[in-house]
């Protein structure tokens, strides 16, 4: 169920309960990171495999170094600069972390999510909350609460309404155990912004199935039907027999026959093309069409994560 009563979800989480939560970049499924059980609920909710490990979201006030044993200057200065926000750091944990939140692993991706809800939810505990997107394994991820209630409202206590993700896509990962900073997953904050404040980064980003990183695995973030990343888009729909909708960034082409046309921004701004990118491809999952056709967006800013994000999305 969908609603607005924040002491009702902080309830249901000291209870040892799952309740959806709104960020800025998608909404999560939060439990209490302190409590195992809480937790295997998640796991359970999400049909996820158990070793892939969650992030931990902390209040503004809480003090990171309670939960992770080492935070070098470089982590500390991107913190200073990005928190609260779309990036996530890849540290050392402490033990007061159950190993079910890591999966069993020595490190730990924590963040402090912007979001004015979440940070009142967050502030309002004494545990910090592990929380993945709000989807079902491998599906598309959830920007708006109504995304959470159609593919898991059976399945969760609470979906606390927040409107719709400002930034639309998952966190950037960024490895910060040592002073070689290494991105692992592109997402929110662009790699322009982060290289501005601590110079160039390198790029892990696993092509294949990776249990560390799953949010990296070849298929992901999938709408049911296929989807298919197209360089020439007037040459695929020639081709194509199927009815079609179409994702795009050029709105210079008519397109007659589409059953749909999303455009991710009219206006160029990638920015805005994020944050519509995951509601598209949930529309775009759900209108007459029996498949989806995408183009890329530049390569550049938040442009990178949104080509990566389609690309996985793709069959
Ligand atoms: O924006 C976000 O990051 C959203 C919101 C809800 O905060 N959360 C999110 O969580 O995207 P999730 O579980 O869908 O993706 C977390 C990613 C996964 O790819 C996971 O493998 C990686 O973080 N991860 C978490 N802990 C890790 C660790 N200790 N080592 C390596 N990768 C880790
Ligand atoms: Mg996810």
């Amino acid at each position: 169920m969908i609603g607005n009563d924040l002491s009702r979800a902080a309830d249901l989480l000291r209870a040892g309960e799952v309740v959806a939560i709104p960020t800025e970049t998608v909404y999560g499924l939060a439990a209490n990171a302190l409590d195992p059980l809480a937790v295997s609920k998640i796991y359970a909710a999400k049909e996820r495999p158990r070793f892939n490990p969650l992030i931990v979201h902390l209040s503004l006030k809480s003090n990171i170094e309670d939960y992770v044993s080492e935070f070098p200057a470089k982590a500390v200065q991107l913190a200073e600069a990005f928190w609260p926000g779309p990036m996530s750091l890849l540290l050392n944990k402490r033990d007061v972390l159950p190993e079910i939140v890591t999966a069993g692993l020595d490190s730990v991706v924590v963040r402090k999510p912007a979001h004015p809800i979440a940070q009142q939810l967050l502030e309002m505990l004494d545990f910090p909350l592990a929380a993945p997107s709000a989807n079902p394994f491998k599906q598309i991820s959830p920007t708006k609460a109504e995304h959470v209630e159609r593919s898991m409202g059976d399945r969760i206590a609470y979906i606390l309404e927040g409107g719709p993700s400002v930034v639309g896509l998952e966190s950037t990962i960024l490895d910060c155990r040592t002073d070689n900073i290494k991105a692992l997953r592109l997402g929110g904050l662009s790699l322009e912004q982060i290289e501005k404040l601590i110079g160039p980064i390198e790029l892990e980003l696993s092509k294949h199935s990776n249990p560390q990183a799953p949010g990296q695995m070849d298929q992901h973030y999938s709408p049911a039907k296929g989807l298919y990343v197209v360089d020439d888009m007037e040459e695929a729909i020639a081709n194509c027999k199927a009815r079609y909708s179409l994702l795009l960034w050029d709105d210079s082409k008519a397109y007659p026959n589409a059953i749909e046309k999303y455009y991710l921004s009219r206006s160029k701004d990638l920015v805005e093309a994020a944050s519509n990118l995951f509601e598209y491809l949930h529309r775009a999952d759900e209108d007459m069409s029996e498949i989806i056709f995408a183009e890329r967006v530049p390569n550049t800013g938040l442009g990178r994560a949104i080509n990566d994000r389609l690309i996985r999305a793709s069959h």
